[in-house]
Parts: structure tokens; sequence; C-alpha cells
């Protein structure tokens, strides 16, 4: 070994230790300006498939909603529990409700957490929460998902869904809990 050479390594590895120190250092600060290309790809995949956040949700959640009228709140769930009618249910609630799938905002596993979750105050019903649940009739789910919650972030879909298509979407929400 040469002395010049000998002379180097601490400075080598001077450099090397800074840089592994920078690095996440660089990258946070990155991350925090919306520049970092590995979490922009994250949060774009993510958008894509419409995810939220898993787990149990908010349980039990605190509720302010408006009561539906009387005779609609003690409606019972119409629509024949069978196959077909979950099926549709559970098309509407991942893709097919107009102007919004129910699980931007409710989440794909029904906790409350979707994507567009965030911000939104009250937040979206966790339907997996069966403490909260299991005391909110078919009729008031109903009378809800018609009209939306006003002053929330639920909006009606009155003018896209027809009521038997509503009465299968509860069909489809109940299987999140085991309330019924
Ligand atoms: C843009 C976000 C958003 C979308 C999309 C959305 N919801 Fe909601 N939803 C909410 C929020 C926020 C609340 C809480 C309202 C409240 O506290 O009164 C809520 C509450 C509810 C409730 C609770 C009613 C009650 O009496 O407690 C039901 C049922 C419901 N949504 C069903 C649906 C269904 C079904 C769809 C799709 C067809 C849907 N939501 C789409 C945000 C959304």
């Amino acid at each position: 070994m040469t002395i010049e050479t000998f002379k180097l390594r601490p400075i080598l590895f001077g450099i090397l230790l800074s840089t592994a120190f920078l690095m996440p250092v660089l990258d946070s600060i990155s991350e925090a300006a919306g520049l970092n290309p590995r979490m922009r790809h994250r949060l774009s995949t993510q958008e894509h498939h419409g995810l939220g956040s898993e787990g149990p949700g908010v349980c039990p959640q605190q509720r302010f909603t408006e009561a539906a009228p009387e005779e609609i709140r003690n409606q019972t769930n119409p629509v024949e529990a069978n196959y077909q009618n979950l099926e549709a249910g559970r098309s509407f609630f991942h893709t097919d409700a107009q102007p919004t799938a129910c699980k931007v905002c409710h989440g794909p596993g029904g906790n409350g957490l979707g994507m567009m979750a965030r911000g939104l105050n009250p937040p979206p019903r966790n339907f997996s929460c069966n403490e909260t649940m299991k005391d909110i009739s078919d009729g008031q789910l109903f009378w809800i998902i018609k009209n939306g919650s006003q002053g929330t972030g639920m909006p009606p879909y009155k003018l896209n869904l027809k009521d038997n298509e509503i009465w299968q979407i509860i069909l489809y929400l109940r299987q999140f809990s085991s309330s019924k």
C-alpha cells in the first residue's frame, strides 16, 4: 500500500459516511415537497385502484346523522338476499354507482377509510363496525343513500340509483358486519 492511498482512506470513508447520513434526509425533504418520484408512484397506483387504508377503522363511531322519517326508518329490506342481488350490490358499491362509487369514501373493506375519506368531517360510516351498525335500520340506510346526509360528504344517489338498486347495495353493506 502506498502512502497516498493510506492517507486517502479516511477521506473516502468520510464521504461514504456522510452520503449514508444525507440520503434519508434528502429523501424526506423531497418527499415532503412532493418531489420524490417513488412517493408519487405510490400515490398514483393507490388512486388508480381506489384503495384506502386497511384495518378495522374507527369503532364504535360517533354518529350525528339525521334520522329518516319514521315510516321509512321502519322499513325492512324488500329485496331477497340471494346471490344475484348481493352481486349487484357489490358492483354498485365498488364500481358502478354514479357519480362516485361508494368504496372511494367508505373503503373497499367498508371500514370508512376510503381514498377520499381523508379530510371528511364527519367521516364516512364504518360499515364493518358492528357496534355502530347494529343500531341503524335498513330503512335508515336506504333514506341516507337516497337523499344524502346534508352538510356532510355523503352525496344523494336518488338521480342515479333506483330504489331496488339501493336495497341491493344495503344487502351488500350488511355483509361487512355481523349486524342484520
Ligand atoms: C364522497 C364520499 C362518499 C361517497 C362517495 C359515499 N359516501 Fe356514504 N357517507 C359519507 C360520509 C362522510 C358519511 C357520514 C355522514 C354522516 O355522518 O351523517 C356517509 C354515510 C353513509 C351512510 C350512513 C347513514 C347513517 O344513517 O348512518 C350510509 C348508509 C352510506 N354513507 C352509504 C353510501 C353508499 C351506499 C354509497 C355509494 C352508493 C356512499 N355512501 C358513497 C361519504 C360518502
